[in-house]
């Protein structure tokens, strides 16, 4: 075996080194919370509301798969939630806890650096994982098994040999994973292995801020923080040590918009044109290997070929999947119980554990520091399915909404996202942790000696804006 160079992996920013790890926190650490608002004291209490709302047959249970489209393409759900795994990771607050203060939520532990560094591919570098890189090519990345060239490196009892382990959880995003290892393995052909990671970043940075930002975010304010960089952020989401700390009000809720554009079924290939996202038939319910004849061909859900049909995301709403409600063991264990299995339950019930205010609250204060804020907010008794929840809750939730159910009713909103973008406050939350993330860490925005005035390669993108559809092309 060659002796390899020791290489360092790891980024030396200030504020977001990948081996300083930060805590989760508040953005708003001032406001009350919504059970606070509501007069919900008993965690029961709080559990039956996320269980009407979220729980199976639920108002946020799209059953029929009657949900409307949106008109970005499917793969960038499966991008977001590989963003999503590259900087935030609570494997602490407790799902059926009592609420923790905004002291506790300062102490929670980030698993992931709340950077877009790619810690979820790069693990800590090549010297500290080096079980993710090939010990004979110095600074390549492990690609593919036994069985399948075009999967995920896998031990011998399947388990995929990445960064992050929840990037193996369906069989899209495992397949975004394998898009990122190639990638940076063709970029590193003469280039340092630094070079190659600080390039792949780049591109993938460049991507999320000016593709899929561009896309998912409420059109004026993206406009707004686009065209005014140095005004942006307007809250300081940085602990005492000066590192980034994680918002729960984006990891719980905002940025948990990707629920909603999941659909129950896709295409993977022209072989198979419809399978179920956890299709029991081909054992792919996550973090299992992927068979051959089900390597993703993203043409069918990106738009890398003209002329060819790919598949849309479902529309921003307040409705989820079915696959996404009945969520099988793989991902949550063998004893869920049923509410357990939903991700929508999940999702509100976590914000009632870690104190998330409510929507209504949260537009008034981000409206006051200057954020494009319509005066009306979406209107929740017009939601599908509000009929059915009781008067008395229903009082209570039109003027006190949890915020998660709050974004995805200003996504679906006809005057606001109208299933096609996230709302005003949803957007807003977005930016202002993308923003401060891009600006605190070595990044497009706050680039090292030598990257000053970064663009992506051209033989990449050509002339035209860089996408997601770009980097298939090149790692083809
Ligand atoms: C494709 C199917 C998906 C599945 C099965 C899934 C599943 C899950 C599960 C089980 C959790 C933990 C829930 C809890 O206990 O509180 C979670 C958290 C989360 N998900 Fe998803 N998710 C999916 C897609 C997405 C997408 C597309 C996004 C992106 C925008 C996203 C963003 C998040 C975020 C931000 C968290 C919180 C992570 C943390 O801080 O630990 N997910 N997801």
């Amino acid at each position: 075996m060659k002796k390899s160079k020791p290489m360092h992996g790891t980024s030396k920013a200030k504020g977001c080194s990948h081996a300083r790890l930060g805590n989760f926190c508040k953005m708003f650490p001032k406001l009350k919370s919504w059970a606070d608002e509501c007069k919900i004291t008993e965690r029961c209490e709080a559990a039956e509301i996320a269980a009407v709302l979220g729980g199976s047959g639920g108002m946020m249970h799209d059953a029929n798969s009657s949900s409307a489209d949106s008109a970005i393409p499917a793969a960038y759900t499966f991008f977001a939630q590989f963003i999503d795994h590259d900087i935030t990771l609570d494997t602490t607050s407790e799902l059926h806890g009592d609420p923790i203060s905004t002291k506790e939520v300062d102490h929670l532990p980030n698993l992931r650096s709340a950077s877009l560094d790619l810690d979820s591919v790069y693990g800590f570098g090549p010297e500290a994982s080096p079980h993710l890189y090939d010990q004979e090519q110095t600074g390549r990345l492990l690609i593919g098994n036994d069985v399948n060239a075009n999967d995920l490196p896998r031990n011998s009892d399947g388990r995929a040999l990445i960064g992050d382990p929840r990037n193996d959880e369906n069989l899209f995003l495992s397949q975004m994973q394998l898009l990122f290892l190639k990638f940076h393995n063709r970029r590193i052909i003469s280039r340092s292995f630094e070079e190659a990671q600080t390039d792949v970043r780049f591109h993938y940075q460049w991507i999320v801020l000016y593709d899929f930002l561009e896309r998912i975010c409420d059109e004026k304010v993206y406009q707004q923080v686009i065209n005014n960089l140095s005004k942006f952020p307007k809250y300081d989401i940085k602990d005492k040590c000066g590192r980034i700390c994680m918002p729960v009000e984006f990891s719980v809720a905002a940025f948990r918009f990707g629920h909603t554009l999941v659909r129950s079924q896709y295409p993977v290939n022209r072989e198979y044109p419809v399978v179920d996202l956890f299709d029991e038939r081909f054992g792919t319910e996550g973090f299992s290997a992927v068979p051959e004849n089900l390597t993703v061909d993203w043409r069918f859900l990106l738009d890398v070929e003209r002329c060819h049909d790919y598949v849309k995301a479902k529309a921003f709403n307040h409705l989820l999947a079915d696959e996404l409600i009945r969520l099988p063991d793989p991902v949550v264990g063998r004893f869920a119980s049923d509410n357990d299995r939903s991700l929508a339950f999940r999702n509100l019930l976590r914000s009632f554990a870690l104190g998330l205010p409510s929507g209504q609250t949260v537009a008034k204060e981000i409206k006051a520091k200057g954020y494009a804020i319509p005066h009306n907010g979406p209107d929740i008794s017009a939601l599908e399915g509000w009929k059915c929840v009781e008067p008395s809750l229903q009082k209570k939730l039109a003027s006190s909404t949890p915020l998660f159910l709050y974004l995805m009713a200003e996504a679906g909103d006809k005057n606001l996202g109208d299933g096609e973008r996230l709302g005003p406050v949803g957007s807003a939350i977005l930016l202002e942790v993308f923003i401060t993330i891009l600006k605190e860490c070595e990044s497009i925005l706050n680039p090292p000696k030598g990257y000053k005035g970064w663009k992506p390669d051209k033989c990449i993108s050509g002339d035209r804006r860089l996408t997601l559809a770009d980097i298939v092309r090149y790692v083809g």
